[in-house]
């Protein structure tokens, strides 16, 4: 499975790729507003430190004007993948783009027959929303498990990335599903290291080494 970093904040994105973690990133206009920067400089920036597919999503909400944003942003770089609402005028968008060779990432999915109309528009990408699913008391890893399904029926090329994750668990849960991709913001990436055991092993290796041989 794939990671990659949800987040627009360059100084997280450049720590994790330090550590060979980031597969690529996903942005949208939420994170974008919070790191209160320039959308172009930022998603440019993002480009230059991750050697992989990057997310940018359009703001507008018809076809006409989704498609405009969309071939403007990706001209700023080969990578540049585009995030695209899963609304009517989001799918007709996504078709006409797929045609051209541009990337589409069908973001805000929340079935199963979301994303079949997705991958069947020539979407590269579906984004289903597992934490707002789980918000609203619906088991979101379970639409991962349809989509998979329904996309190993066929030869859609179109890879699920698992959205919207909350916590480690929900990381897992991707990879056991098959997910192709898991998009994780940094403070559950953080997390995915953690455990217990592991500080108190290493603090009973320092203690012991110390007491026989001195720091
Ligand atoms: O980028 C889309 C998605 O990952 C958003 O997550 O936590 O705002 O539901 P969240």
């Amino acid at each position: 499975m794939k990671f990659f970093l949800d987040t627009a904040n360059v100084d997280k994105i450049k720590y994790y790729a330090d550590m060979g973690l980031v597969d690529g990133v996903t942005t949208n206009p939420s994170l974008v507003a919070k790191e209160g920067r320039n959308f172009e400089e930022v998603i440019k920036e993002i480009t230059s430190i991750v050697n992989g597919p990057v997310s940018a999503e359009v703001t507008a909400t018809d076809s006409e004007n989704m498609v405009k944003q969309a071939r403007q942003l990706s001209k700023m770089h080969k990578n540049i993948v585009i995030k695209i609402p899963m609304i009517k005028e989001g799918i007709k968008a996504a078709h006409t783009l797929a045609k051209e060779g541009i990337k589409i990432n069908m973001t805000l999915i929340f079935s199963p027959s979301q994303a079949l109309l997705a991958a069947k528009a020539g979407a590269r990408y579906v984004s289903p929303f597992v934490g707002r699913l789980d918000d609203i008391s619906h088991i979101g890893m379970e639409l991962v498990e349809t989509i998979r399904g329904i996309f190993d029926n066929y030869d859609f090329n179109c890879e699920i990335i698992v959205a919207s994750i909350r916590n480690p668990l929900h990381v897992v849960d991707a990879a056991v599903t098959g997910a192709d991709i898991a998009t994780i913001p940094p403070d559950v990436m953080d997390k995915l290291f953690n455990h217990p055991l592991t500080d108190i092993g290493l603090a009973k290796f320092m203690k012991d080494w110390e007491s026989a041989f001195g720091k």
